[in-house]
């Protein structure tokens, strides 16, 4: 027995039939799935982070992150001219300079001759326009005791005098080649001082993808490895304090109104409520880092044969591109750049 129509013309189920309503018919096969998917991940969307260590011959892998290494000069030109092949949309540069060129001030951050810079040069020369090429721009990676800025008397990170290394780093990278910068430090005015240092270099078409919602997380752990770091005490008093979400909304303004092209929320899974409230105020893009501790469970729970690795993958980057981010920091990009060219 079929149901009939309504005096309104609507269709009506058959008194008794049920369910009325059957979701599951748009799940019947992969084909209707695939049509009826909301959200698609793209190559051109994701960034790959990249580590370069000064002075290697061979990388590095790094325990931490399984499949992450350190690069030599020359095996992250090769990352980076296998990451334009798979269509990837940018590389985000990290330098780990020789330990003893580490000190207070972080010296190699602003030095012509600094790993990030060099790489930075190397990776322009390899890939030209052809890939974004971004670099860290935070004072933790060249720094002897590891925090994002420098220190006063008392060993507390001094807000404005870090802001003036901030100014010399960000010459410093886009005269290197930079494309865009990436602002990490979590200090206040970051985003104007770094725009006023550009524009007053002539680096007017440099943009700025301002790290806006940065948390003190835990699941930066493995980062820690990967940049040679060994900070002494916490960021809790520059990063977000992961109870705060109106916080966010602060900070956005804030950027936006100092200048930034582009804002970022950090960590990525598990602050995907701040990710969609970002998503849902702002006119420019948005973009995610899945970060080292995130990369490092999926990894490792796969290792263990606790969960199916490939589709952990795929399930987190959807996840974050649901919640509203335009763009995506992962070390999966090429990889999963790979497979979605594969699957077309
Ligand atoms: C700061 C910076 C960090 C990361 C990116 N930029 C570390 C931190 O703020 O403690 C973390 C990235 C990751 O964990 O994958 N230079």
């Amino acid at each position: 027995m079929s149901g009939g129509t309504r005096p309104d013309g609507r269709y009506e189920a058959r008194y008794g039939q049920f369910p009325g309503a059957r979701p599951r018919r748009l799940r019947v096969n992969p084909a209707m799935r695939r049509m009826v998917a909301e959200t698609r991940l793209h190559p051109a969307e994701l960034i790959l982070p990249a580590f370069v260590r000064e002075g290697l011959t061979e990388p590095a892998p790094l325990a931490a992150m399984p499949g992450v290494v350190q690069h030599t000069r020359d095996t992250l030109r090769r990352a980076a001219a296998e990451a334009v092949e798979a269509g990837v949309g940018g590389i985000m540069l990290f330098g780990v300079p020789e330990e003893s060129k580490k000190d207070a001030v972080g010296t190699p951050g602003t030095d012509p001759d600094g790993i990030l810079q060099v790489a930075l040069r190397d990776v322009r020369a390899e890939v030209g326009d052809d890939l974004v090429v971004m670099s860290d721009l935070c004072l933790d990676e060249h720094t002897d005791h590891g925090h994002c800025g420098v220190l006063d008397a008392a060993g507390r990170v001094d807000n404005d005098a870090t802001l003036e290394r901030y100014a010399e780093m960000a010459r410093a990278q886009a005269d290197a080649g930079a494309h865009v910068v990436g602002p990490s430090g979590m200090m206040d005015g970051q985003v104007r001082v770094i725009r006023e240092a550009l524009d007053g270099a002539g680096h007017q078409d440099v943009s700025i993808l301002a790290y806006t919602a940065k948390y003190a997380s835990a699941f930066y752990g493995p980062f820690r490895e990967a940049v040679g770091s060994s900070l002494q005490g916490d960021r809790k008093t520059y990063q977000q304090d992961p109870a705060n979400a109106r916080e966010s909304l602060r900070e956005l303004a804030l950027d936006l109104a100092e200048g930034a092209d582009m804002v970022m929320v950090k960590p990525a899974l598990p602050y995907l409520d701040i990710l969609a409230r970002i998503a849902a105020e702002v006119d420019v893009p948005v973009a995610a880092y899945q970060i080292s501790g995130e990369y490092a469970m999926v990894e490792a729970a796969a290792a263990n044969g606790w969960i199916e690795r490939d589709r952990a993958i795929m399930e987190t980057l959807t996840s974050i591109r649901r919640a509203g981010a335009g763009l995506i920091l992962t070390y999966w990009a090429t990889e999963v750049a790979r497979r979605l060219g594969r699957e077309g």
